[in-house]
């Protein structure tokens, strides 16, 4: 594990100017990572406030504890997937809250752990998993285990990767031989895989189809469709949802949940189009460079 790795959160005052959170009241980060955002929202709750964060990650989450803890509020740290705040709040006795946070993917804590085999730049096993106590399929065994049209659609799909079917093909032909099972051997295959030209691009030839067996893995995009669904049931009259998201993928999925919403008069976007991190921010933190900010207010 990487002890110290930092994760600086994204667009922090945005944020917290779209949660609009009282003294007093209760919020939920429901991707707590280091607990950067919820530092914060636990500041503008106050000592009265109750914060709520949750986190899928054990790793990440006994960080955000050590950091969180010596706050003054209520706070309740669980261990779960945000889909399913309805049962987390529902054990702890809470109906409805003020405001959510979703800061959707993984920390840089976690990309920077080799072992957890997130990274094409370092070795590790590929594995993926948020969640490491789950049974769920790691990177590996879908890179091993899957057949070469499910592989294509995943990364052509998840990655947006024009080069899908090649580097499904280039998979499929390497695992005849030998099964892929670290980071760095499957991005030495991709990078065989592709044309020249293709490997001079801005971003590292690995990263589209490392996003999308991340993806694949978590089973992202449909923990996101669950759980806007049920995170914003959650909110009370007023309460607000704000959701980071980092691809676009994510981002149409939240754009139209939160019109969906609109129109049937339940909700009010209070972003019409989605926010964006400042030049400066960019420079100092480039993760941010892709983040994608929205944010809606429950109406009844
Ligand atoms: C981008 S990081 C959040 C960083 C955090 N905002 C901070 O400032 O430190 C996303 C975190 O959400 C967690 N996560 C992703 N999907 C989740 C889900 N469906 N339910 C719960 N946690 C999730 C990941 O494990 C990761 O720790």
């Amino acid at each position: 594990m990487a002890p110290d790795a930092a994760h600086i959160p994204v667009m922090p005052q945005q944020a917290l100017e779209l949660l609009n959170l009282s003294p007093g009241a209760t919020a939920v980060d429901g991707t707590l990572g280091m607990g950067g955002h919820a530092s914060l929202m636990a500041r503008a709750l106050g000592a009265d406030g109750h914060l709520i964060g949750i986190d899928r990650d054990d790793a990440s989450l006994r960080q955000a504890e050590r950091k969180l803890g010596p706050l003054k509020l209520k706070i309740d740290l669980l261990k779960g997937r945000f889909s399913t705040l309805d049962t987390i709040l529902a054990g702890l006795k809470v109906s409805a809250i003020d405001g959510i946070l979703l800061d959707l993917g993984i920390s840089s804590f976690q990309l920077d752990d080799p072992g957890r085999g997130f990274a094409f730049k370092s070795e590790g096993p590929l594995d993926m998993r948020m969640d490491t106590q789950s049974q769920g399929p790691t990177a590996a065994d879908l890179v091993n285990g899957l057949k070469e049209a499910q592989l294509e659609k995943i990364i052509s799909e998840f990655g947006e990767e024009r080069f899908a079917r090649r580097i499904a093909a280039a998979i499929v032909m390497h695992r005849a031989g030998a099964k892929i099972t670290t980071t760095q051997s499957l991005a030495d295959i991709i990078l065989r895989s592709l044309p020249r030209g293709y490997t001079r691009g801005r971003i590292h030839p690995a990263t589209r189809t490392f996003q999308a067996l991340r993806i694949a893995v978590n089973g992202e995009l449909d923990e996101l469709a669950s759980g806007l669904d049920v995170c914003f049931r959650m909110l009370r009259k007023g309460g607000r949802l704000c959701v980071i998201a980092f691809h676009s993928l994510e981002d149409r999925l939240v754009k139209n949940k939160f019109k969906s919403w609109a129109s049937a008069e339940e909700g009010l976007i209070l972003t019409k189009r989605p926010l964006t991190a400042s030049d400066e921010e960019c420079a100092s933190n480039p993760r941010s460079r892709s983040a994608k900010m929205r944010a809606v207010e429950r109406l009844k």
